[in-house]
């Protein structure tokens, strides 16, 4: 994006507006988003037979089954890499059975991506809330209490089932303790030894995902998810939270959301050099595609601040239209 620019007269004992000169021929650009940096958000609905507009993330699309590959497909063709995939589910129950049904929407999507395109990585969201009636994370006692250790179960049934679909990097993102060492096992006891584990490690529990709940209709029907995300009050927490997801045995960790959370991820990535994801939220989206800002600077903008606070990997709703107007 070429700008206007005001040529400037600097008295030579002023060595910053030199750098500034350098900087516009990026040989001292100190941060370069590239295609590879993008992860594109992807949603699969079992109960349409059309894409459909997502009002509250606009310009983007719940797809059906059938549209997936041909939108893979163009994806692929402007660069873009990977993708992580949601599933909206034709049916719910207490307990998210679908979710690791082996003809399941998503396990369904797996396949097909994989058996059309080789050069992408497929990364699956590997929770509980498009799938069980209350739209929890997890399944609950008689009590309603959430049942942690319950519920990694069923989240070891479903990274599974996708690995055995062909996934590339399955991506717990229910917070429930100790999911990473457990899915680790899970997969190398049944022989998945080369499927990467993205743990959603610091995932606070944020206003910012609303735009997302109504999208994969999974917002709980009762009470928070404030038990198993975290208060963004905290910060040393997170620290404590990425440690153990290490420890336990991820492959990449994750910091979401990301543009209140900047000082997370710049604190991550100096605490641990690990492999790092940000999420860039549906709110976080939706706040800038539904103001009067410049669209193309903020986004630009926002997109640099990510990297820039040391995010290796950025999932964004601005992907696509970042890589076809900028890279
Ligand atoms: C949980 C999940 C959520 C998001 C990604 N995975 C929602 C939540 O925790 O309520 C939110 C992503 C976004 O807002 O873009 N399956």
């Amino acid at each position: 994006m070429q700008r206007f620019e005001i040529k400037m007269y600097c008295s030579p004992e002023f060595p910053a507006y030199r750098m500034r000169r350098l900087r516009r021929f990026k040989i001292i650009q100190e941060t370069q988003l590239k295609k590879d940096d993008f992860v594109y958000p992807l949603f699969i609905d079992e109960n349409i037979k059309k894409r459909k507009e997502i009002a509250s993330i606009p310009g983007q699309y719940r797809f059906p089954l059938k549209e997936i590959v041909e939108e893979v497909t163009s994806l692929r063709e402007i660069g873009i890499r990977s993708v992580i995939l949601f599933g909206i589910p034709s049916k719910k129950n207490m307990v998210g059975s679908e979710a690791y049904n082996k003809n399941g929407v998503v396990q369904r999507a797996i396949k097909a991506i994989k058996k059309e395109i080789t050069d992408i990585i497929v990364i699956g969201d590997v929770c509980l809330c498009e799938y069980t009636s209350h739209g929890h994370c997890g399944i609950l006692t008689e009590e309603n209490y959430i049942d942690n250790d319950k519920t990694l179960d069923v989240i070891g049934k479903i990274a599974e089932s996708y690995a055995e679909s062909g996934i590339d990097i399955v991506a717990p993102s229910g917070m429930m303790d100790g999911t990473v060492r457990f899915v680790r096992k899970r997969l190398d006891d049944e022989g998945y030894t080369d499927v990467a584990i993205m743990a959603y490690s610091a995932k606070y529990n944020s206003g910012f995902y609303s735009p997302f709940r109504d999208a994969a209709d999974s917002s709980p029907s009762f009470g928070d998810r404030s038990t198993y995300q975290m208060d963004y009050k905290n910060s040393d927490e997170a620290m404590r939270e990425i440690y153990l997801d290490i420890k336990e045995g991820a492959d990449i960790v994750m910091v979401k959301p990301a543009l209140s959370y900047l000082d997370i991820i710049y604190r991550a990535k100096k605490m641990f050099n690990f492999p790092l994801a940000a999420y860039n939220v549906s709110g976080e989206y939706a706040m800038l595609k539904l103001s009067s800002l410049d669209q193309d600077r903020v986004m630009e903008e926002i997109l640099s601040s990510i990297k820039r606070a040391g995010a290796d990997i950025i999932i964004s709703y601005h992907a696509k239209e970042f890589i076809e107007r900028f890279l």
